[in-house]
């Protein structure tokens, strides 16, 4: 299936920067010209397209999304990921490949960056808690990457690790997960063309709450799946533990494929809280859609499979 390139009225990069200079302006914050073209660089997204399919329904706010997070490595609950998250050093950052591929050891995340496509995409996120979100992302197909890395016939699964390092994220000192958290996908999950590598949203480089400088996005399973900044991608021949998986095997299992017939055993998964913006309160309840709403893209991956005993 071929992307159009129809989307062209959503230019949020410049301005986004020329809205967030403005604030500083205002505040009072920068004076110097050298200071304002620093921080624009800093902010400024390599060059991408903007794929407007998936246009979908009313964009969560940038500051719900990176301000009401799930990120255990810096606590547990939604707004200490962007409280205290600044100790995560993102830059330089790299990325190490292994098991069954051709391509091994550690590259370079700026150098891998620049041998894809980047694009940006507005896709659904829906959490396992039954809340969600729309957010513009941007990044390359994992299977791109994939590509690149060459895996071998025997590889079936792709494991993904975030880092370990209890200095930069003080919460690994606490037992809440085994740590590093871990996800994996199937072979033909990973190589879907929905699949992305993410490193930036709303036009920017994603924030350290967000999982920066690279973390996963499989927008037809629930936001668990996502792991956040990744520094090991191996290939594998057998089905991996993810971390909640390992937690709670009952509650949560490797495909989580979001599905409001296979309830959470503690909750309905019918419905979604859908966060647009503004107070909770004013949060809409809508239905869930079977994989998220992408059944058109990924059903097939899951022909005569029983979904609820694979959940
Ligand atoms: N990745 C890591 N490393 N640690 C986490 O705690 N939480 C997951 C996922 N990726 C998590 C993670 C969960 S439960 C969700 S819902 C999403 O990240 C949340 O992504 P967001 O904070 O960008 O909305």
């Amino acid at each position: 299936m071929k992307f159009k390139n129809t989307h062209k009225d959503y230019q949020v990069t410049d301005e986004s920067i020329y809205r967030s200079r403005r604030k500083l302006i205002k505040a009072g914050l920068i004076g110097s010209a050298a200071f304002l073209t620093s921080h624009a660089l800093a902010l400024k997204l390599p060059k991408h397209t903007i794929n407007g399919q998936f246009k979908i329904e009313e964009m969560t706010s940038e500051k719900d999304a990176t301000t009401y997070n799930n990120f255990y490595e810096f606590g547990l609950s939604k707004s200490e990921p962007a409280e205290e998250s600044g100790s995560l050093i993102t830059d330089p950052w790299s990325i190490d490949i292994s098991g069954l591929c051709e391509k091994q050891g550690k590259i370079d995340l700026d150098k891998l960056v620049m041998r894809f496509p980047l694009e940006e995409r507005i896709y659904r996120m829906r959490c396992v808690e039954a809340w969600s979100m729309v957010i513009p992302w941007m990044g390359f197909r994992l299977a791109d990457l994939i590509k690149y890395c060459q895996p071998l016939s025997n590889a079936k699964y792709v494991y993904f690790e975030t880092l370990y390092d209890p200095k930069q994220m003080p919460n690994q000192n606490g037992r809440s997960i085994p740590w590093p958290y871990r996800e994996g996908l199937r072979m033909d999950e990973a190589m879907n063309e929905l699949t992305l590598m993410v490193i930036g949203m709303y036009g920017k480089k994603i924030p350290n709450q967000n999982g920066a400088p690279l973390r996963l996005i499989v927008p037809w399973k629930y936001g668990f799946k996502g792991i956040k900044s990744i520094v090991k991608i191996k290939f594998v021949d057998k089905q991996p533990l993810n971390s909640w998986q390992a937690i709670a095997p009952d509650e949560y299992g490797f495909y989580a494929n979001v599905n409001p017939e296979v309830d959470h055993p503690r909750w309905s998964q019918a419905t979604e809280r859908r966060i647009t913006g503004g107070f909770s309160l004013f949060n809409s309840r809508i239905k869930t859609q079977l994989f998220n709403g992408y059944s058109e893209y990924v059903a097939d991956l899951y022909k005569g499979m029983d979904l609820r005993k694979f959940y």
